[in-house]
């Protein structure tokens, strides 16, 4: 069931002679006979606009993105108008080269899925209005898609992973950690209290000026870190992780960020420069940041691991723990998180990065296992609205705070 959201704002509709303009593009093939589902995912719940066709055994027949990355780099983060104004300028051109490269026709598709939770509003409302129209004029079901269920189940598609598993999402816009049940059926663990890992990493990088350095110029901030952490001495100066003595699974990055930011400083003031310069230390400082953002998030997950074991809510063995979301494409956080897969009995997977990063064949793949469960498919679209905010699943992270695990010291070699 929808919740609908008083603060939906107004969409923007393209008109009808585009769509019609649009839909005329394609080859139609009447006849054609598809035994599988296919489904035409759609994704602007932030500054990647995309989109996928994928078929019910995961085979991704078109794919097509545009990342607004470089754009607000340059402004120094994400604008939400601009964001919505570079949706509006490409969702057209992106969805038609996912059909096409599919080589099917618009007919031919099962259900249209899109991302309409949670996200900038006014990004989710671009994709929304536009497959609003399209759902219409094709007459086919409509499935909307929260974006964390769709990069929790990316997983399925690349690897044969049953229920439940443990997922831990990471990236720009979210942190949280939860047990996978069922398609839609998610116990919340524990979220952030503050900013996301990835918001810290693109805060740092700024700070930084990384854009300035010739090697990381066009870098995600979370890629420009890693990338100048290989370069680093992580043991250069000395960050303590946050929420050392909270025995939870809640994560917290503003602290570090801003200790960071008074390492940066004082810094500047060592080598003589202004900020807005690049520090000869700018690689020890991405190097200790990455580092201690990847044990925060370790020990995070080894007490989820626990408590789940603790209640029979994961096997004993051989449980699978999944890693994505942007942050999750870092090689650094993949390997600490295998330190503590191996040291647990667990199983890490994470999808390859560029499944990992916002995509459309994440959100058509999560239409796919919605038709295959039955679980929300609408014939009638009339009240859906775009939810900024919304949570995942059924919040239990008070119970994980109250039984209170402690966590064994894992060496952290990586
Ligand atoms: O999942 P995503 O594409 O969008 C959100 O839903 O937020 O994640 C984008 C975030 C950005 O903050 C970016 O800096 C970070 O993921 N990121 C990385 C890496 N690549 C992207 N963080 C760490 N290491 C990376 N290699
Ligand atoms: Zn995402």
């Amino acid at each position: 069931m929808l919740i609908l959201n008083k603060t939906a704002g107004v969409f923007f509709k393209p008109s009808k002679r585009k769509v019609y303009e649009f839909l005329r593009s394609f080859n139609f093939h009447p006849g054609t006979l598809f035994l599988h589902k296919i489904v035409l995912g759609i994704e602007t719940s932030c500054d990647d606009t995309a989109a996928a066709v994928v078929d019910e055994t995961g085979n991704v027949l078109g794919e097509a993105i545009h990342s607004q990355t470089e754009v607000h780099l340059k402004t120094g983060g994400i604008v939400p108008a601009v964001a919505q104004q570079l949706h509006r300028d490409n969702i057209q051109r992106i969805v038609q080269e996912a059909l096409s490269a599919s080589r099917i026709s618009p007919s031919d598709l099962s259900a249209i899925a899109t991302t309409i939770k949670p996200g900038l509003a006014l990004s989710l409302g671009v994709g929304l209005s536009f497959s609003l129209q399209l759902v219409g004029q094709l007459k086919k079901p409509f499935i909307p898609i929260h974006h964390m269920e769709a990069h929790a189940l990316t997983i399925r598609l690349t690897n044969k992973v049953e229920f439940p598993f443990l997922v831990l999402l990471i990236s720009g816009g979210h942190c949280l950690l939860a047990l996978v049940q069922g398609v839609s059926d998610f116990l919340l663990l524990g979220k952030s209290l503050d900013i996301a890992p990835g918001d810290m990493l693109d805060k740092v990088a700024r700070r930084l000026s990384l854009i300035k350095h010739p090697e990381c110029s066009t870098m995600s901030g979370g890629k420009a870190i890693e990338h100048l952490a290989k370069q680093g001495n992580r043991f250069h100066f000395d960050i303590k992780p946050p929420l050392h003595h909270a025995k939870n699974c809640d994560f917290s990055f503003t602290g570090l960020q801003q200790v960071t930011n008074k390492r940066i400083m004082k810094k500047e003031k060592e080598e003589g420069i202004e900020e807005g310069q690049v520090l000869s230390s700018a690689a020890d400082i991405a190097a200790t940041v990455q580092h201690t953002m990847a044990c925060h998030i370790v020990k995070r997950t080894h007490r989820a691991i626990l408590f789940c074991k603790q209640r029979d809510l994961l096997p004993q063995n051989n449980a699978v723990l999944v890693a994505s979301g942007g942050v999750a494409s870092n090689f650094y956080v993949r390997r600490a998180l295998e330190i503590l897969t191996n040291a647990t009995q667990c199983t890490l997977l994470c999808p390859p990065p560029r499944l990992c990063t916002d995509n459309g064949i994440m959100i058509a793949w999560n239409g796919i296992e919605r038709l295959r469960a039955g679980l929300g498919i609408l014939h009638d679209i009339e009240g859906i609205r775009y939810e900024p905010k919304c949570p995942l699943g059924v919040d239990i992270s008070k119970e994980v705070g109250e039984a209170a695990i402690k966590v064994p010291q894992l060496k952290m070699e990586i």
